[in-house]
């Protein structure tokens, strides 16, 4: 039996991507500290597949553990053989990923996504399991002006979090140049993933704070905070708001199948797509429209530019709809209502 290796597979993009491997027949496994997610992944897989006819339990192996330590990753890979389930490739999500986080903890960061892909990648190689999905980031790219970002774009990131990125994409290319006729890498660059799968049952459930402008959203439609402080009105945009390429995590989990799909059934190679919409999104159209949507009220007010931050982050996705045939089908209403959805009935996370 073939299974696939899902390293933070918990979290919110990961546990959406587990849904569609097990829907898919595949099984997994899923190695996760939970830094940023809870063990109460098998439940909310369980409740979105309730009616489907297989055995979750069967199909699922949970293990906490960290990629920061080489044991673990390879008592995974033990595992695997002594059931008989091979592992044919990996899905690496495990990373941390706030970019304020990054810049106040960078040591940690480096740590956690560098050194954990480097033992990740050693313990692939001794088990000769030679096939790897990475979750890069939009945050590798030097953004300059209102054009859609192309993958041969210049990389120059602004903070430690998008260069442990690019490094590790850079760690990728020299692996692949070491053994050109044996690995299969994609590195996925995502844009900026919200919404949730439309049971309700998954969704963005971090341990921390989240500063991302979409769980501020439901944080302030649900009445924990007064109004969302929107981070500049002068941007050079339509509307003076930062435009970004939203797009619904259920369509970048769909990508990262085609993207696994690609792989075991082309040469070895190294791919470089950007997941994104191509479609650019104010701060202010997307409160509108989850106002509209979901008939509620989410109060704003302005405030100064967030440092860092730039006016439109959007993607050129045309590479990665030829190579994988695959686009994103969900529009920005759908991210609003479902993302809604899923905060409406896990309201646990209030407190964040
Ligand atoms: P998430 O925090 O919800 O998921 C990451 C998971 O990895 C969590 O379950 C966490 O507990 C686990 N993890 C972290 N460090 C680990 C370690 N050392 N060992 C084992 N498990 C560990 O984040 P997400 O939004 O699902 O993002 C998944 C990946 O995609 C991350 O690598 C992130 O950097 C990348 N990414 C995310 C976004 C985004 O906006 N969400 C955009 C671009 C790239
Ligand atoms: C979106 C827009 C803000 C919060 C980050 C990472 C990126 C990727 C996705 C991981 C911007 C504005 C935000 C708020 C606001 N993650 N905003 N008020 O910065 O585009 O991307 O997350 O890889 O790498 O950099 O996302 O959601 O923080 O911001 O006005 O309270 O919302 O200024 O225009 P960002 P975001």
């Amino acid at each position: 039996m073939k299974s696939i290796l899902v390293t933070g597979g918990a979290g919110f993009i990961g546990s959406h991507t587990c849904l569609l491997l097990l829907k898919k027949g595949y099984d997994i496994f899923i190695l996760d500290s939970f830094v940023n997610s809870s063990e109460k992944l098998i439940q909310k897989l369980s409740s979105t597949l309730e009616g489907e006819n297989f055995d979750i339990n069967e199909k699922i192996n949970l293990i906490k553990g960290d990629i920061k330590n080489k044991d673990d990753i390879e008592k995974v890979f033990q595992l695997s053989f002594k059931i008989r389930k091979t592992i044919i490739a990996v899905i690496h999500f495990a990373g941390l990923k706030s970019v304020s986080d990054s810049i106040l903890k960078p040591l940690t960061y480096w740590e956690n996504n560098v050194y954990g892909t480097i033992n990740l990648l050693n313990i692939m190689k001794k088990y000769k399991c030679k096939n790897i999905v990475f979750s890069s980031s939009a945050a590798v790219y030097q953004t300059k002006s209102k054009k859609l970002l192309n993958e041969n774009d210049a990389c120059n990131p602004i903070n430690p979090y998008g260069f442990t990125k690019l490094t590790i994409e850079n760690i990728l290319k020299d692996v692949i140049k070491s053994e050109p006729l044996e690995w299969r890498i994609a590195c996925l660059r995502y844009f900026n993933p919200i919404g949730a799968h439309e049971f309700g049952f998954l969704g963005e459930d971090p341990t921390s704070k989240p500063t991302n402008i979409f769980p501020q959203i439901t944080k302030v439609a649900m009445g924990k905070y007064n109004n969302i402080q929107i981070f500049g009105s002068d941007w050079p945009t339509h509307d003076g708001t930062g435009v970004r390429d939203y797009i619904h995590v259920m369509d970048l989990a769909e990508g990262h199948l085609s993207a696994l799909d690609y792989l075991l059934n082309d040469i070895p190679q190294i791919l470089i797509l950007n997941l994104g919409t191509g479609l650019g999104t104010s701060v202010l159209e997307l409160i509108n429209t989850f106002q509209k949507v979901n008939n509620i009220s989410v109060p704003y007010i302005f405030k100064g530019r967030r440092s860092g931050d730039n006016a439109f982050v959007v993607a050129n996705n045309s590479l990665a709809k030829s190579v994988l045939n695959w686009e994103p089908k969900r529009n920005l209403e759908d991210m609003c209502r479902d993302g809604w959805n899923w905060q409406l009935k896990n309201p646990m996370r209030f407190n964040n």
